[in-house]
């Protein structure tokens, strides 16, 4: 993976960056700005060397969001921002041209134009066609192979951005966990996370199961789960997993109106009892039903991994705004900015969007 620091000529080139600009947004205000905040030490690079730096990225699933208020939130962090509402185009070539060396343009959410979650052969030539260098920093996305991940490496001399490069450093050392080890992961749906799991089975010390994927195992292990959230696929896998020593699941649980929505305080202390003797914590995933306000095992948990004197890794929306909300991100020792992602890699040890750059 050639590094963004390898560029050889930046003064007044126009550099397309995919940036990580996918941040919740409410009534047209960012309301997280962690990911522009880790976005920052690429951008700052290219523009003190005076490249004209060319941001595009996409915000929300279906196309229909724009960036404008993320630019706005960017703007707040670094001088010389400004947005253009189209994402190709020769309006938007125009507005590239009239870039001031250093300075920094957000062009439109991509998935706006279907061409980019198909991987369309002539939308991946036209953003291409907007830089003289590609540079990939967007690890949230490298997962997907969408145009702006998987095409435009192919045309352009593609380079890794800073922020790309801590993850795949910081996350394949995760993949060589020092003993003991403790893997937690949550969320729901079992089918995303089998591959993740059957991985971290095998390297990690002890694999902990918690949020709505725990409930497919307290089934097959024949608790009661009465009317919660369960997946019913994938029962064969769930059946291996589950026979392996090192698999954890919750103890105890808050429930409500017959679902399982959060593990309990028994839960939490055995949790609390691995994060101290760990000296390796990797963690992705709530352990309740955070969105509705089940947040107790997660913060407990959060709390718990902070205390530790354990090399810890987390990552995942839910997570990162838990250990935020609380004020104790400092105390971990990376904050991954992927979910699905992290993830992936984890499973695979490299992702589409990083291959695509080799
Ligand atoms: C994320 O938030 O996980 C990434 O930005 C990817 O977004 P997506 O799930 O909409 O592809």
């Amino acid at each position: 993976m050639r590094s963004v620091r390898d560029i050889k000529l930046f003064e007044n080139i126009p550099i397309l960056v995919r940036a990580p600009l996918n941040v919740p947004v409410e009534n047209g205000v960012v309301t997280n700005d962690y990911r522009l905040r880790r976005a920052l030490p690429t951008i700052k690079f290219l523009s003190e060397k005076g490249a004209r730096v060319i941001l595009i990225g996409h915000i929300g699933e279906k196309g229909t969001e724009t960036l404008a208020p993320v630019a706005d939130a960017l703007s707040k962090l670094i001088s010389g921002v400004s947005f253009f509402p189209e994402t190709i185009g020769e309006r938007a070539r125009a507005a590239i041209r009239d870039l001031v060396p250093g300075n920094i343009l957000v062009l439109e959410n991509l998935r706006r134009n279907s061409g980019e979650k198909n991987n369309d052969k002539n939308f991946a030539r036209e953003l291409a066609g907007l830089g003289d260098i590609f540079v990939q920093d967007s690890f949230d996305t490298c997962h997907r192979t969408h145009a702006s991940i998987v095409g435009v490496p192919e045309i352009l001399p593609s380079y890794a951005g800073l922020l790309l490069e801590e993850e795949v450093r910081e996350l394949t050392s995760a993949l060589k966990p020092k003993s003991p080890s403790l893997a937690v992961i949550g969320g729901a749906k079992f089918s995303t996370k089998e591959p993740v799991l059957e991985k971290l089975l095998e390297i990690y010390d002890k694999v902990f199961v918690g949020g709505a994927l725990a409930n497919d195992f307290l089934k097959a292990h024949g608790t009661d789960v009465k009317k919660s959230l369960v997946s019913n696929a994938g029962q064969e896998a769930i059946k291996k997993i589950l026979s392996n020593k090192k698999l954890v699941l919750p103890i105890d649980f808050v429930m409500k109106d017959e679902m399982i929505l959060d593990s309990g305080v028994g839960t939490s202390a055995l949790l609390n009892d691995l994060a101290k003797k760990a000296k390796t914590i990797i963690w992705n995933g709530p352990l309740g039903n955070y969105e509705n306000g089940f947040v107790g095992a997660t913060n407990a948990f959060a709390q718990s991994v902070a205390n530790s004197k354990a090399h810890s890794i987390i990552g995942g929306g839910d997570t990162i705004a838990a250990i935020e909300q609380l004020g104790i991100m400092s105390d971990f020792s990376f904050v991954s900015t992927g979910g699905g992602a992290m993830l992936n890699f984890l499973a695979q040890g490299t992702l589409p969007g990083i291959k695509a750059l080799n």
